[in-house]
C-alpha cells in the first residue's frame, strides 16, 4: 500500500512522503468502481470563511456529475469531506476532534459492511499535508484549496490503485477554468443570494496571518469568466452576489478588452446584468480602497452600502508590527470618503486583541478608533500564534487573561454600537431580499442593504427570492423585525 503525495516545496518536510506503517491501511476497496449513474451520498462540513462556503458549494458541483448528492449528516454519507480553516488555532483543533468522531463512525459502518471515505480539504489540509494523515490515519485523502477540481480524478485513482492521495501543490492549471458551471438545480436550492469567488490568495503577509502560505499569492479571475458565472447564477434565480476574495479589492483580473480591471470596474460590468439586483464584496484591505471603488459606491445603486474593512488595531505602533501598511488616520480618511459617497454607509471590521507587544495604551487606541467610526457590526479575536508566521515567535506574547479581558471590553463596545445601529433603523422602510424561512414556519427572513437579518410574520411563500419593502418596527442585537409595506415587489 502506498501513498501518492503531491505537495508544494514550501509545505513539504523531510520524510513527509512516508507515512509510518501504522498509518497505512487499506482503502475501502470493496466500493465498486465509480458507477456515475449510481447515487452516492456526500456530506461536506465547512469551517471558517465565506471563501470556504463557496468552495464547499463548488465541491458539491464537482461531485454531482459523479453521481454524488449532498446529505445533511455524516451518518447518511459514503463520503465525508471536512473543508477546513487554519486561521486560528482552535479551528484546526476542531477538525482533529471531528476526525476522531468520524473514525468511530467509519469503524461502526465497517462492521455493518458499509464503506465511508473521509477527505480533508481547505487550509488545514494545505498547511498540514501528509502530517494530517499521520495524526489521523482514518483520512483517505487530503486536498488543498487550489486542487479540489481534481477530486473526481483523484477518487477514481484511489479506487483503481488503492493509493491514498495528498494533493496540496499549487497547480499550474486554473482551478476556475476547470470547474463546471454552477449546477442550476443546486443553485436554485441554495436560494437567491450567492457567493462568487473573483480573487484568491494574498501577497500582503500580515505578520499574524497564515493565508499567504495556505492560499498562495494573489490571483484574479478574468472579468469574462466572472460575468459568465454571474449570468448562470441569475439564470438559476440568484438576485444578489457577494464577490469573494481574501483581498477582494486588490482584484486586477483581465478585462474584456485587454488590460486589467479593478474591482470598481468589475462591479460596473456586473451591474449591467438584468436580474442581478444586489452586489456585495468581501474581504477588503484598507490599502486597496481605490478611488474607482469608492466612486462606484456613489454611482452604482446595486452596490450595497455596507463594507467589511478589517482594521485589526487602532494603534499605529501595532499596525506597523502587523505589517498592515496603513495607519489609523488613513483608515479614518477612507471611511470619511466612503460616507461622503454614500452617507448611509454601514461599516464592519475585524479586530485582533493581544497581538504581541500590545500595551494598554495600544488597546485604548483601538477602542478610540471604534468609538470614532461607529460599527454596524464587527468580528474580534484574541491573537492566536500561527506556526510559520513572524509574530508567532515574537518574545512579547500577551498573557491569555489580558487578551480575554481586552476582548470582552471590545466586544461590549461593539455590541452596543450594533444594537444602537439596529435600533436606529426603526421607522425606516428598507428593501429586503427574502432568502430563508424563519424558525417559525410563518416567518420569512431576509437581508437589508446593511446585511441585517430582517424577520417578517405571516409572509406569503411567493415572497421568497424577491426584494420587497419592509417597514421596520423594531431593532434588536442581531436582527430587525418589520412588516411588508405593500404587496408589490420593490426593486431595491
Ligand atoms: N490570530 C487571531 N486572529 C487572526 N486573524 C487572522 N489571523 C489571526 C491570528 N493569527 C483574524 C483577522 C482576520 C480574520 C479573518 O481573522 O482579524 O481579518
Ligand atoms: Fe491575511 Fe493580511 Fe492577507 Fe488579510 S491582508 S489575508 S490578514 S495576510
Amino acid at each position: 500500500m502506498s501513498d501518492t503525495i503531491v505537495s508544494p516545496a514550501q509545505s513539504a518536510e523531510p520524510g513527509e512522503a512516508k507515512a509510518p506503517d501504522s498509518a497505512r491501511r487499506a482503502l475501502p476497496l470493496s466500493v465498486k468502481p465509480a458507477d456515475k449513474a449510481n447515487s452516492r451520498k456526500i456530506f461536506i462540513k465547512t469551517y471558517g470563511c465565506q471563501m470556504n462556503v463557496y468552495d464547499s458549494l463548488r465541491m458539491a458541483d464537482v461531485m454531482a456529475p459523479e453521481g454524488y448528492s449532498e446529505v445533511g449528516t455524516p451518518e447518511e454519507a459514503d463520503m465525508v469531506i471536512l473543508n477546513t480553516c487554519h486561521i486560528r488555532e482552535k479551528a484546526a483543533e476542531k477538525v482533529y476532534s471531528e476526525l476522531g468522531r468520524l473514525r468511530v463512525l467509519k469503524d461502526e459502518k465497517k462492521t455493518r459492511g458499509e464503506d465511508m471515505m473521509i477527505g480533508v480539504a481547505g487550509c488545514v489540509a494545505q498547511a498540514e499535508g501528509a502530517e494530517m494523515r499521520r495524526r489521523e490515519p482514518t483520512v483517505d485523502f487530503v486536498v488543498g484549496p487550489q486542487n479540489y477540481h481534481r477530486m473526481p480524478a483523484m477518487i477514481d485513482k484511489m479506487r483503481e490503485t488503492g493509493q491514498r492521495i495528498v494533493d496540496t501543490e499549487f497547480p499550474i492549471e486554473d482551478k476556475f477554468e476547470t470547474l463546471p458551471a454552477p449546477q442550476k438545480r443546486l443553485t436554485l436550492a441554495r436560494g437567491p443570494a450567492a457567493f462568487l469567488t473573483v480573487q484568491e490568495g494574498c501577497d500582503k503577509f500580515c505578520t499574524f496571518c497564515v493565508v499567504p502560505y495556505t492560499r498562495g499569492g494573489e490571483y484574479s479571475r478574468p472579468v469574462a469568466r466572472i460575468l459568465d458565472e454571474a449570468r448562470a447564477l441569475v439564470d438559476a434565480g440568484v438576485r444578489e452576489v457577494t464577490l469573494l476574495g481574501q483581498n477582494v479589492n486588490a482584484y486586477h483580473g483581465e478585462a474584456a478588452g485587454g488590460g486589467s480591471a479593478t474591482l470598481g470596474a468589475l462591479v460596473a460590468e456586473l451591474a449591467q446584468i438584468n436580474g442581478l439586483d444586489r452586489i456585495r464584496y468581501i474581504t477588503s484591505h484598507p490599502r486597496d480602497m481605490d478611488d474607482e471603488l469608492i466612486e462606484a459606491h456613489a454611482h452604482i445603486a446595486k452596490l450595497m452600502p455596507y463594507l467589511h474593512l478589517p482594521v485589526q488595531s487602532g494603534s499605529d505602533r501595532i499596525l506597523e508590527a502587523m505589517n498592515r501598511q496603513h495607519t489609523a488616520e488613513r483608515y479614518h480618511e477612507i471611511i470619511a470618503r466612503i460616507r461622503k459617497a454614500r452617507p448611509d454607509f454601514a461599516m464592519s471590521s475585524d479586530f485582533i486583541v493581544g497581538f504581541p507587544g500590545e500595551s494598554d495604551a495600544d488597546f485604548e487606541d483601538t477602542l478610540a478608533l471604534i468609538e470614532t467610526v461607529g460599527f454596524a457590526q464587527a468580528y474580534s479575536f484574541k491573537y492566536s500564534p500561527r506556526p510559520g508566521t513572524p509574530a508567532a515567535t515574537h518574545d512579547e506574547q500577551v498573557h491569555e487573561a489580558v487578551k480575554a479581558e481586552r476582548l470582552q471590553r471590545l466586544q461590549t463596545l461593539v455590541s452596543g454600537q450594533q444594537l444602537a445601529f439596529n435600533q436606529s433603523c426603526t421607522g425606516r422602510v428598507l428593501p429586503v431580499l427574502f432568502d430563508r424561512r424563519g424558525r417559525d414556519r410563518h416567518q420569512l427572513v431576509g437581508r437589508s442593504p446593511y446585511l441585517q437579518s430582517v424577520h417578517i410574520n405571516e409572509a406569503p411563500d411567493s415572497l421568497f427570492g424577491t426584494i420587497a419593502n419592509v417597514h421596520i418596527e423594531g431593532g434588536f442585537q442581531n436582527s430587525l423585525k418589520g412588516r411588508l409595506v405593500a404587496d408589490e415587489i420593490a426593486t431595491a
